[in-house]
C-alpha cells in the first residue's frame, strides 16, 4: 500500500487520490460536526454485533473503551483529524484501530459508510429539532409574556401596511404565537416521521450477517428499523422536510423582524430597543440601529437556500447513494444553526422592546381606523344594508379628510349631511377603545380575550 493511499481500501488502491480528488472529495471539514452522532451509532452498532455473537465481549468492550477514548480526545481538540481518511467515519475508525487495534477493524462488520452516514445525518437532525423545539417554545413564553401585559395597550392594526382597525399589541404578538407553535408542530410532525433506524441497511441491500436491527433501533431511541435497505441509504426526505420546516420559521421571524424595523423608526417610534439589541453608526452618533432584526428578517435566504439547493441536488439522482448526497450536510447545519441564533434574537427583541404607548395610541385612532365601527353602526341602530353603510362611511371620510378632522371631530350636524338619522350615540363607537373593545368575536382583539388567550398560551407553555 502506498503511504498516501486510504488506510480503509488500501487493498485494492495502490496510488493516492489527486490533490484536487481528495479536496472534492473529502467531508472531514463540515461532517465532524456529527462525531457525537456517529460514535453513538458506532457504540449501539457494537453492542449489537456482541449480542449476536458476530464479535466477541472482549472485542466489544475493547471497542466501548477506545471509542470513549476518541470522544474525549474530540471534546478536548486533541483529535488528529485527517483530510486523507475523507470524512468522520474513517477518521473516528481510524483512530480506533490505531489505539486498539485488530478489535477496531472488526466494528465495520455487517455496516457500510452509506447505512452510518444515514444513521448520522438523522440522529443529527433529530437532536437539533429537539433543541429549535425548546427554543421555539421559549420564544413563544417572551410573546405571551409581552402579550399579557399588554392585552389593552391599543395599537394600529394594518392591512397592506395602511392603517385599518385599531388592535392591541398584546393581540398583535399572540398572532406570532400561533404561527410558532405551528412550526413547532411542523418539526414534531418531520421527526415523528424521520424516526426509524437505516442501521443494518449496510451498503444498500442489506447483509447476511445475523444482525438485529430492532436492537440497535431501540439503543438509538428508533421507533423500529426503516423497512426496505434501499431507501434506507438513498433518502433524504427527512432532511428536505426538516429544512422546509426550518425555512418556514424563519419566514415567520423576518416577519416579525421587519416589523421591529418599522416599529423602531423614528418616524413609527411605536417600540423602542436598548442597547442590548441595537447598534451605533461609526459616523452618524444619533443612530440606533436594528441590526439583529434586520439580520434575522436576512437569514431565510440562507435557510431557503439550503432547502432548494438540497432538493437540487436529489432531484433525478437514481438509486441507491450518490456521492451527491454527501452535500446535504453543511446546508442542514447552517440552517439549524441561523434558525437557533433568529430564535435567540427574536426572543431577546422580544423581552428588550419598550413600546411606547402613548404613541401607539395616537396612531391607532389616525386613519379614520374605527371607519368600520361607524359602518357597524349605522347597520345595528339604523339597520342600513351593509353596502349602504359602508357608502355613508366613505362620504363621512372624505368630509372629514377635507375639514382635517378626525371621524369623531365631525359634528352631529357633519354626520346627518350623509344621513338624516345618526344620532348622539353614534360617538360611543368611535374611539379606538371602544373600537377593540367591541372586537369580542372568538377569536377577536377585544383586551379581555387577548387577556385570556394569553392565559391560556401561559398556561400550555408552562
Ligand atoms: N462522507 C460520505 C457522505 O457524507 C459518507 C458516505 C460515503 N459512502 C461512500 N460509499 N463513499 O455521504
Amino acid at each position: 500500500m502506498s503511504s498516501n493511499s486510504n488506510s480503509q481500501w488500501g487493498g485494492r488502491y495502490a496510488g493516492g487520490p489527486s490533490a484536487v480528488m481528495q479536496a472534492i472529495n473529502a467531508s472531514i471539514g463540515f461532517d465532524r460536526e456529527m462525531w457525537r452522532q456517529d460514535i453513538r451509532g458506532s457504540l449501539a452498532h457494537a453492542a449489537m454485533l456482541a449480542h449476536v455473537g458476530i464479535i466477541s465481549p472482549e472485542d466489544e468492550t475493547s471497542i466501548r473503551d477506545g471509542l470513549e477514548a476518541i470522544a474525549g480526545e474530540i471534546e478536548r481538540g486533541e483529535f488528529p483529524f485527517s483530510e486523507a481518511l475523507e470524512d468522520i467515519h474513517m477518521n473516528v475508525e481510524a483512530r480506533l484501530t490505531e489505539r486498539i487495534g485488530e478489535a477496531g477493524k472488526r466494528l465495520h462488520t455487517a455496516r457500510s459508510r452509506n447505512d452510518q452516514v444515514a444513521l448520522d445525518v438523522r440522529l443529527w437532525t433529530r437532536d437539533a429539532i429537539d433543541g429549535l423545539d425548546a427554543q421555539i417554545a421559549d420564544t413563544m413564553r417572551a410573546l405571551v409574556e409581552r402579550a399579557s401585559e399588554h392585552a389593552a395597550t391599543v395599537m394600529p392594526g394594518f392591512t397592506h401596511l395602511q392603517p385599518a382597525q385599531p388592535t392591541t399589541l398584546g393581540h398583535h404578538l399572540l398572532a406570532y404565537v400561533e404561527m410558532l407553535s405551528r412550526d413547532r408542530s411542523r418539526l414534531a410532525d418531520c421527526r415523528a416521521r424521520m424516526n426509524e433506524s437505516p442501521l443494518g441497511a449496510a451498503a444498500l441491500c442489506g447483509t447476511g450477517f445475523p444482525i438485529d436491527r430492532h436492537m440497535t433501533a431501540a439503543a438509538l431511541g428508533f421507533d423500529g428499523p426503516t423497512r426496505n435497505s434501499l431507501d434506507s441509504v438513498a433518502s433524504r426526505d427527512y432532511a428536505l422536510e426538516f429544512l422546509s420546516a426550518c425555512a418556514i420559521c424563519a419566514v415567520h421571524l423576518s416577519r416579525l423582524a421587519e416589523e421591529f424595523v418599522i416599529w423602531t423608526n423614528p418616524y413609527f417610534g411605536f417600540v423602542r430597543l436598548t442597547d442590548a439589541y441595537t447598534t451605533g453608526s461609526s459616523i452618524m452618533p444619533q443612530k440606533r440601529n436594528p441590526d439583529a432584526a434586520e439580520l434575522v428578517r436576512a437569514k431565510p435566504g440562507r435557510i431557503t437556500g439550503a432547502l432548494v439547493g438540497l432538493l437540487t441536488v436529489m432531484k433525478g439522482l437514481p438509486l441507491t447513494y450518490g456521492k451527491d448526497m454527501q452535500e446535504d450536510k453543511e446546508g442542514i447545519f447552517d440552517a439549524a444553526a441561523s434558525l437557533s441564533l433568529s430564535l435567540a434574537a427574536t426572543a431577546g427583541m422580544v423581552r428588550d422592546m419598550r413600546p411606547d404607548m402613548a404613541r401607539l395610541k395616537a396612531a391607532a385612532g389616525a386613519g379614520f381606523s374605527t371607519a368600520t365601527d361607524l359602518a357597524d353602526w349605522l347597520v345595528r341602530e339604523l339597520k342600513l344594508p351593509f353596502r349602504d353603510a359602508h357608502h355613508v362611511t366613505g362620504r363621512l371620510v372624505a368630509l372629514a379628510e377635507q375639514k382635517d378632522v378626525d371621524l369623531a371631530g365631525l359634528s352631529l350636524e357633519d354626520l346627518r349631511s350623509a344621513e338624516p338619522r345618526i344620532h348622539q350615540g353614534v360617538y360611543d363607537v368611535l374611539s379606538v377603545e371602544a373600537s377593540v373593545n367591541s372586537r369580542t368575536s372568538y377569536g377577536g382583539t377585544a383586551p379581555a380575550n387577548v387577556a385570556a388567550m394569553a392565559a391560556e398560551w401561559k398556561a400550555r407553555l408552562a
